[in-house]
């Protein structure tokens, strides 16, 4: 699958993927969307990639599968307990101090990426138990954006597994969930929070006025380039001394790391200077 006309039929690919689904594969990484690209013609026992662009053109549902496979949604509750640790003892006591000096009584999160919805249904948690009844003082929501429609319905749903809620604590899960027939839906108590939307955080319109960035396990797969346009676009998007945190296996491009206040380098989380 590497000969010189299957590159130009990769490149083919490539070009009718974004163009049909607005999925941009010139912005992600080419080793990565090769591997994922290759498994699905795999899968479908195709090895140029001219047969596979005609089996996409013959079957959605392939088309969908490897949509799917190229955004890669996993994702999970509380994933990486140690940041949403550092989240509780000193992002939000933080962002709560700031809010009081400055007599402010809106907090605005952003979740990047959110997919089926585990992230920034978290993060809702993790405020409403800090805050208590006192949230209700604050205008506080969290926007959650992907460019995966599928994903998205699913988080509207907020429908899971009892796996899918393994990491939820017995409290938690008694207290912002559902349980019908062994699935687990957040409930309304959560679930009024947070606002989906669907938003491609590379090309789509500036968003603004963020206390808190979440963007977590998505910029691994962009190109250093397209990294270090969203972190700008990151910067223009956070108040002064909002938070961004991003993926425990991501860094900080060398042009943003010197414009972000470093926190916590093993959480990844940063804040934006004054
Ligand atoms: C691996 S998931 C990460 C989910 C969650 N942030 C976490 O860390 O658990 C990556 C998500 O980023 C989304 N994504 C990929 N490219 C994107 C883009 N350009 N704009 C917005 N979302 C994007 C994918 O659809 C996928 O749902």
């Amino acid at each position: 699958m590497s000969s010189g006309s299957d590159k130009s039929g990769l490149e083919f690919l490539k070009n009718k993927i974004s163009d049909e689904r607005g999925f941009n594969c010139s912005y992600y990484k080419e080793s990565i969307l090769k591997r994922r690209i290759d498994s699905r013609m795999r899968r479908a026992e195709i090895d140029s990639y001219r047969d596979y662009v005609s089996l996409l053109d013959r079957s959605p549902q392939e088309y969908n599968a490897l949509i799917d496979t190229l955004t890669v949604n996993v994702t999970g509750f509380f994933r990486n307990p140690s940041v949403f640790k550092a989240m509780e003892e000193v992002v939000i006591p933080n962002l709560l101090f700031y809010k009081k000096i400055q007599s402010r009584k809106v907090i605005r999160v952003w979740s990047v990426g959110c997919a089926s919805g585990e992230e920034p249904y978290s993060v809702a948690i993790l405020f409403r138990e800090l805050l208590g009844d006192e949230i209700d003082d604050y205008l506080f929501f969290v926007t959650a954006t992907d460019i995966d429609d599928h994903m998205l319905n699913k988080a509207r749903e907020g429908i899971y597994t009892a796996e899918q809620v393994g990491n939820v604590s017995k409290k938690h899960l008694d207290r912002y969930f559902n349980e019908m027939g062994g699935r687990y839906q957040i409930n309304d108590s959560i679930k009024r929070y947070v606002k989906f939307r669907h938003h491609d955080v590379i090309s789509g319109e500036e968003i603004h006025y963020f206390d808190l960035i979440l963007c977590r396990n998505l910029l691994i797969y962009l190109s250093r380039e397209v990294q270090d346009e969203i972190f700008e676009r990151f910067l223009r998007s956070l108040n002064p001394y909002g938070y961004l945190i991003i993926g425990k296996s991501e860094t900080l491009t060398p042009q943003a790391a010197r414009k972000f206040e470093l926190i916590d380098l093993s959480e990844r989380i940063y804040r934006k200077p004054p």
